[in-house]
């Protein structure tokens, strides 16, 4: 059983312990699936104030909703749609304090407020997003995408 429990703490203490815990979490497991689920679930239980976290995948230069915790949510989103597609299109982290104020918002669960979208790119190529939504009004912080970005490097290289 992984039993991780990450004291909540200062904000970049807390993405260290998160980015230790997610390299032994995937490390030496090669199915993406599998590292897509767990990681979910390892961010979602440690970050606080959050109500989604996600993976959508590049499928044919669309993106396909993948391993998630939170509420179901819209499945195929385009490239240049809403927050993921804009991530995906420019391979730029999307981080929005107001998602009311994004145009072309996706809104999969009426709860999420703001939210931030992090390209997965390896050698090149756009594997998919990560995707994390907070009931919390510009609940993302310079400090979170800086960690964010760091997970989502450790998981670009085994998705
Ligand atoms: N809000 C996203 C859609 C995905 S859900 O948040 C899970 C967007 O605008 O792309």
């Amino acid at each position: 059983m992984y039993d991780f429990k990450i004291a909540t703490s200062e904000t970049s203490t807390l993405y260290r312990d998160l980015a230790s815990a997610l390299e032994g979490l995937v490390a030496g497991e090669p199915d993406p699936v599998a590292n897509m689920a767990n990681a979910a679930a390892l961010i979602f239980e440690s970050l606080p104030d959050v109500n989604w976290v996600g993976f959508y995948r590049n499928v044919g230069d669309e993106l396909v909703v993948g391993p998630f915790q939170g509420r179901p949510a819209c499945i195929r989103i385009a490239f240049g749609e809403g927050v993921c597609g804009t991530a995906a299109e420019t391979r730029k982290v999307q981080r929005i304090a107001d998602v009311h104020a994004f145009p072309g918002h996706i809104a999969c669960d009426s709860a999420s407020n703001s939210e931030i979208v992090v390209p997965l790119v390896r050698d090149g190529e756009l594997l998919g997003v990560l995707d994390i939504d907070s009931p919390k009004l510009g609940r993302f912080s310079e400090d979170d995408e800086a960690g964010c970005v760091k997970l989502g490097e450790i998981l670009a290289k085994v998705l």
